[in-house]
């Protein structure tokens, strides 16, 4: 609906109006997760939980935290505060095997989870809160699933298999056409050759007489 609006003004109002519109907005920090907000991962690999902020006024001392849901107590994961945008933050990590992979670089603040075991699954929350907006609160949940290897083995299993069938009919299907193909070369070169025998034979019969024969024919025969 505010998108509509936007787009309904000149360009050269958009400017001044998403600043009116943010201060509008509930929303003038966000805090996301991205499209998928969660990720099927095996026990023992190494896992990023993405998280980027975006804030049309601007940020200032930004404040964020990872948090983990613990059955229904939020335990600190890690948490900084973030100058301004672009400034590396110094990030405290309370968790163990989590580092800090955001850098703030273009507002990232994503953390990468190493060797996860199945205590690792469940709900990471992204908060933030920014200053400029009187303490509001934001956050982004997202979800960690931790499965056995089997499992995914059995989907790699059935992918290979499709694709080994998916390539047999490929195979298949380019042989054919292969086959197709050199059928039609082969009857092509027969036609040439047929062509060639009876334009020579032409040539024979036809040498004072009508031109019958192609014009490009240039190797004439020999005579016996
Ligand atoms: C994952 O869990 C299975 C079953 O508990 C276990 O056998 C396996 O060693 C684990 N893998 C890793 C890498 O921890
Ligand atoms: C989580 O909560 C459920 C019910 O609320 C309880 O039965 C279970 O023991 C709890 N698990 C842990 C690890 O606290
Ligand atoms: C993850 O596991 C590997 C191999 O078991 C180990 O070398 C590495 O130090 C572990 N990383 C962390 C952050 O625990
Ligand atoms: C955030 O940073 C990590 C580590 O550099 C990177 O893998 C990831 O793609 C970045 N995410 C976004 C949305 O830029
Ligand atoms: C915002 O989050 C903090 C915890 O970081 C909490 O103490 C505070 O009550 C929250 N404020 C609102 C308005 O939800």
């Amino acid at each position: 609906k505010m998108q509509f609006i936007i787009f309904s003004w000149s360009s050269d109002m958009i400017h001044l109006d998403i600043q009116r519109l943010c201060l509008w907005s509930a929303q003038a920090l966000e805090m996301s997760v991205g499209k998928v907000p969660f990720l099927e991962a095996v026990n023992g690999s190494t896992v990023m939980l993405p998280c980027t902020y975006s804030s049309c006024i601007g940020i200032r001392d930004l404040y964020f935290k990872w948090l983990y849901n613990n059955n229904g107590t939020l335990q600190r994961v890690c948490d900084s505060t973030i100058p301004t945008e672009g400034v590396e933050p110094h990030v405290s990590v309370y968790r163990e095997r989590v580092t800090f992979v955001g850098m703030n670089h273009n507002n990232n603040i994503s953390i990468m989870l190493w060797n996860i075991t199945f205590e690792d699954g469940g709900q990471y929350i992204c908060f933030g809160r920014n200053p400029k907006e009187m303490g509001r609160n934001h956050s982004a949940t997202f979800n960690l699933i931790v499965v056995d290897e089997l499992r995914v083995v059995d989907n790699t299993l059935t992918i290979i298999i499709a694709s080994a069938v998916g390539g047999a009919i490929a195979l298949l299907m380019g042989f054919m056409l292969l086959k197709n193909f050199a059928i039609f070369v082969m009857t092509k070169l027969e036609e040439k050759n047929k062509e060639c025998l009876v334009t020579s034979s032409g040539i024979d019969n036809t040498e004072n007489g009508l031109s019958g024969s192609k014009a490009d024919s240039k190797p004439t025969p020999k005579k016996k």
